[in-house]
């Protein structure tokens, strides 16, 4: 599944002392304000060399070499128990291989079954509670001795101030930010003008380590497991799973609390199909992981298992691909939106990340480049998780050579020449979707498969008839003949396929038609619930920015900016209506919904669809569910009714078995909306 993180190959004392260094560099910059100057795995790859080297040439050991301490952070607190790392493996054989060194260990098999959960990519942290309050938080720092960071408490969520049951007991888990937490954290230090986190992992450390702030920053813990405390006697579980439960009981969060739980499996094998699993959810994942952890869940056999000087013996970390890389930054471009959005993009380096070569990263907006002080040829950060696209996270200012170039902001629109609109954070062409710039996209997106679904009108052909004057706007396309088309499409016969497509779409419902025409602030969904609550074409025209604030699922605020374009657009809706375009939504009166086979039901649609629903992405799934008088919704809740599970059906299916949700089978779901799937 995966391969091992490569060794560097480091042949002389010079380019050893060089590796010490930068390792050094990275863990104070880490240590210091939490920004470390290296990602995780160069940091790996850095340390396995300087391991490498020092085994044959022990007699060049440093002392300030960086495998002779567990970290920089060093506290003085005394832990009860050493806090220990965990060993590593990257594939199916290393477990294999652990399973076997375990089972030696142990005399036997393991019997007791494995747990797996989430290997949390935070800051680890001992928790200590006497008599039902907590008393004493703890980092990690060399493992022997942790900092003391009591003063955290009260900000982290999952850990209670106060437990039922005046429990005394350590608890220890790792504390981190979550995606949304990281958001909210760097939009609070922005209002505050201190330098924003890179990432959610430097974050947590620069968080926790923090005293005397203006501010609050939130994190969140979980527990992966728990030591007596003072000799107290509170854990009664005899396994991972069952000691788990009891801090859960108290009222701490645990790993069981995660998107991705504690599960515990009878067989090696089944915990690899766990591992595999996890991997696909990892992006859907409201925070981040950096593997899976596999425990023998029985407290007998870990005890007969035993600690080896730096890890546990009955626990390993099944490591997951790195989804964060460093590499340059070579240009950056501005790219134009539907709506006349001006987004600057990165050019980079390419570089493996997560399984694929990244070329192009977002660069989110003018105010990211300017506060992240990023500059061309700088070695950036940059970060990728399953298909949410690549983005840059930071540049690694200690890496600069001096040869590096500000970015350039364009002064002009780079698609039209005219005036930029710089009043939000997000820069717009001052000339919109209308203006030359936002032609191209905008007609894109009205093609594209989720709108008007013209199949075969690429960006190449559509270059080709705005190049000729033949058209202006999404409404034209109707009115090309069969030799203008071929003259653009340089064939007769993709004329008269364009001619089809054209004359099929046409028929496309109202809420695909206005989808196409690109209104700001709305999209696929938002484009279904105004064609849905208005019926037509006209009565959209006619609604005031109330009126349209009524829809279902329409935040307030965008009502005046949506009635504002939508009378801009007066004209291309005519010509549309001129070409014979559908301008109605097809009714659902009422005493018809009611029999329809999802009235009442609320759906979400899960992993990948196959049999009779096969090649359908998700739009196309959410309008089969409202044809039938459902709501589709994307998350599970304790609204949902009904969730279609898929291949692939990770954290949703997990937590809707959680709620107790009714689950069907793709080809169950396909039965029951049988008469909608045309
Ligand atoms: S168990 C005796 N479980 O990974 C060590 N650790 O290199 C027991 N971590 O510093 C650790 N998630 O902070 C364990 N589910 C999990 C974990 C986990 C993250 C961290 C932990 C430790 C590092 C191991």
């Amino acid at each position: 599944m995966t391969t091992a993180a490569p060794a560097l190959s480091l042949t002389d004392r010079a380019s050893y002392d060089h590796a010490v260094e930068q390792a050094l560099a990275a863990s104070a910059a880490y240590y210091g304000d939490g920004d470390t100057t290296l990602d995780d795995a160069s940091y790996d790859v850095l340390a396995r060399g300087i391991a490498a080297y020092e085994l044959a040439h022990p007699d060049h050991v440093r002392a300030d070499s960086p495998t002779g301490k567990v970290s920089g952070g060093v506290g003085d607190v005394a832990h009860t128990v050493a806090m220990l790392s965990l060993d590593n493996v990257f594939d199916a054989e290393g477990l294999v291989k652990w399973d076997a060194s375990l089972a030696r260990r142990i005399d036997h098999p393991v019997e007791g079954g494995y747990a797996v959960e989430p290997k949390l990519d935070g800051a680890a942290m001992a928790a200590r509670y006497r008599d039902g309050r907590l008393v004493q938080l703890v980092g990690r720092g060399n493992g022997t001795h942790g900092e003391d960071l009591s003063h955290a408490i009260g900000s982290i969520i999952g850990l209670p101030a106060q437990v039922p049951g005046g429990a005394t007991v350590e608890i220890r888990g790792e504390v981190l930010l979550t995606r949304d937490q990281f958001e909210k954290a760097n939009e609070i230090r922005a209002a505050h003008h201190a330098k924003v986190f890179s990432n959610p992992r430097n974050g947590t450390a620069g968080t926790l380590r923090a005293k005397d702030r203006p501010y609050t920053i939130k994190t969140t813990f979980f527990a992966y497991g728990a030591l007596e405390l003072d000799g107290a006697g509170f854990l009664t579980g005899t396994s991972h799973e069952a000691v788990m439960s009891q801090v859960a009981a108290l009222g701490v969060q645990t790993t069981s609390a995660t998107d991705i739980g504690l599960r515990v499996y009878a067989t090696l094998a089944q915990a690899q199909a766990r591992v595999e699993e996890i991997q696909q959810l990892r992006p859907e994942l409201p925070f981040g992981i950096d593997g899976v952890v596999i425990k023998a869940n029985d407290y007998a056999e870990q005890q007969a298992a035993g600690f080896g000087t730096r890890h546990p013996h009955w626990a390993i970390a099944y490591k997951l691909p790195p989804v964060e890389a460093q590499t340059k930054l070579l240009a950056v471009e501005w790219n134009i939106g539907r709506t006349g959005h001006i987004a600057p993009r990165a050019v980079l380096e390419p570089v493996e990340v997560d399984g694929s070569t990244v070329t192009y990263a977002t660069l989110h907006n003018p105010a990211f480049i300017r506060n992240s002080d990023l500059k061309v040829g700088d070695t950036v950060l940059l970060y990728k998780a399953g298909d949410i696209i690549p983005r840059v996270e930071a540049p690694v200012v200690t890496l600069r050579t001096g040869e590096e170039t500000d970015i350039v902001l364009p002064e002009a629109c780079p698609g039209c020449g005219g005036d930029i609109d710089k009043s939000g954070e997000r820069w717009e062409c001052a000339g919109g979707a209308s203006g030359g710039c936002g032609k191209i996209p905008s007609l894109r997106y009205a093609v594209g498969r989720d709108q008007l679904d013209i199949d075969g009108l690429g960006v190449t052909y559509l270059e080709a008839l705005v190049e000729a004057g033949l058209v202006d706007d999404v409404a034209d396309l109707f009115f090309l003949t069969r030799e203008q088309l071929a003259e653009a499409t340089g064939s007769d016969k993709r004329a008269d396929s364009l001619l089809v497509q054209l004359a099929k779409a046409k028929k496309q419902p109202l809420s695909r038609v206005f989808c196409a025409l690109g209104v700001v602030r709305t999209g696929r969904t938002l484009s279904r619930e105004i064609a849905r609550h208005f019926g037509t074409m006209d009565a959209i025209r006619a609604a005031t920015a109330d009126e349209l604030a009524e829809v279902n699922k329409l935040p307030g605020a965008n009502a005046p900016k949506i009635a504002a374009h939508v009378a801009t657009l007066g004209p291309v809706i005519d010509k549309l209506a001129k070409a014979g375009v559908n301008m109605v939504e097809p009714a659902a009166d009422d005493a018809d919904t009611v029999s329809k086979p999802l009235a009442g039901e609320t759906v979400v649609v899960t992993g990948g669809m196959h049999g009779p629903l096969a090649g359908r992405n998700r739009n196309e799934m959410n309008e089969l569910i409202e044809r039938a008088a459902g709501t589709a919704s994307s998350s599970v809740s304790k609204k949902t009714t009904i969730l279609v599970a898929g291949e692939g059906a990770g954290s949703k299916l997990a937590k809707a078995e959680q709620l107790g949700t009714r689950v069907l089978t793709e080809d169950e779901f396909a039965a029951l909306v049988a008469d909608y799937l045309a």
